[in-house]
């Protein structure tokens, strides 16, 4: 079991993750929602109270530290993304969001967590993940003592359970998820005694995942079970790809302490990566946080090309070929002004 804290990503500002075995659970320490409205509502055009995923209810004390809170804003660009998530959890109580890596999933599901009021249970699914990861194991000798796993603490109290890349789970553990995932859910715990556990009435789900590639080492096709019980799909995509840039991507790199033409230089390199790789051209596509890396870096006063030998160049391949053609990309978008 390993405990790191990643403070330094904002999606996961403050968390505690404790790992096993491939499944990470995260806690949140300490933390006590404030009674006031998350300034976040006013940002995404959502109707919290058509869309109450908790009507009239408060979650117990004991886990309402799990409820997220100061989670960075989420650029949406055109698209609706957090309406859509909040929409599909208040008709269907689970959603399936679909993506290349660094689009944000993860970052918008503590989002609506923290906009929802939701105590959030993360599971890091990996080809490791057990159903003992997930469900829970008796501790020390015999079968005095139970620990529930996040999965089960998820059903007894409600709140999101966020199954993060849920086509890395082994199909057998996929498939002790089907009856927790129908509406009406619950589960056998056959681990212990055959207890059995509702899924709370204000329990949601919200599944990520990569598309099914040989690119995304370690995804398999989903089973057709567990697919058909997810009714919204929302695919993700990059704010700016290609040509098309939004000055609210810049915006957030400008905070790292670069200025606005050096930030848009930025976005621009990470659009045009983003492009090769959506063709299959580059292995990866660099995230915001990743762009923002790269800015932290130059506005240290490190040269914008000294900067990226350190971040985006060798993050997105160990090959000296492949980190040419970035390099080259970085060198056209610096030198074009
Ligand atoms: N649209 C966005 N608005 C603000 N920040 C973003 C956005 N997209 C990505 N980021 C930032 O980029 C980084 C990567 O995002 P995140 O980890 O949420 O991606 P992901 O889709 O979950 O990736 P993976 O599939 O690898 O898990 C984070 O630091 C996140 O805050
Ligand atoms: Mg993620």
């Amino acid at each position: 079991m390993s405990l790191q804290t990643r403070g330094s990503d904002p999606a996961d500002n403050g968390v505690i993750h404790v790992k096993r075995n491939g499944a990470r659970i995260s806690v949140r320490l300490n933390r006590k929602k404030s009674e006031t409205r998350s300034p976040l509502n006013d940002l995404y055009n959502v109707n919290l109270k058509k869309y109450d995923l908790h009507p009239n209810y408060e979650f117990p004390e004991k886990i309402r530290g799990l409820i997220p809170e100061g989670t960075p804003p989420y650029i949406q660009g055109d698209h609706d993304y957090v309406k859509q998530m909040i929409r599909a959890l208040y008709y269907f109580k689970q959603c399936a969001l679909i993506g290349p890596s660094g689009t944000g999933k993860t970052h918008i599901a503590y989002l609506v967590a923290e906009l929802t009021g939701l105590p959030m249970y993360e599971v890091n699914c990996g080809l490791q993940t057990s159903s003992y990861d997930l469900i829970g194991r008796y501790i020390g000798l015999g079968k005095e003592n139970w620990i529930d796993g996040p999965l089960v603490s998820w059903l007894r109290n409600g709140g999101l359970m966020y199954l993060d890349e849920a086509n890395m789970m082994k199909q057998d553990v996929a498939t002790r998820l089907n009856p927790v995932l129908d509406t009406r859910g619950h589960m056998v715990i056959t681990e212990k005694d055959g207890e059995i556990v509702k899924r709370h009435k204000f329990g949601y789900v919200i599944i990520t995942m990569n598309p099914f590639s040989s690119e995304f080492a370690g995804t398999k096709p989903m089973n057709a079970a567990f697919r058909r019980r997810m009714s919204v799909w929302i695919g993700f995509d990059y704010p700016s790809v290609g040509d098309r840039i939004l000055p609210e991507e810049a915006q957030l790199i400008t905070k790292k302490g670069v200025d606005e033409n050096t930030a848009f230089e930025i976005l621009r390199v990470g659009a045009e990566m983003r492009r090769q790789y959506k063709e299959g051209d580059l292995p990866y596509g660099p995230s915001l946080g990743d762009l923002m890396h790269w800015a932290v870096l130059i506005s240290d006063g490190l040269d914008p090309l000294a900067a990226a030998e350190e971040t985006i160049i060798a993050l997105t391949s160990d090959s000296v070929e492949v980190q040419g053609d970035v390099r080259r990309i970085i060198e056209s978008v610096f030198k074009s002004d």
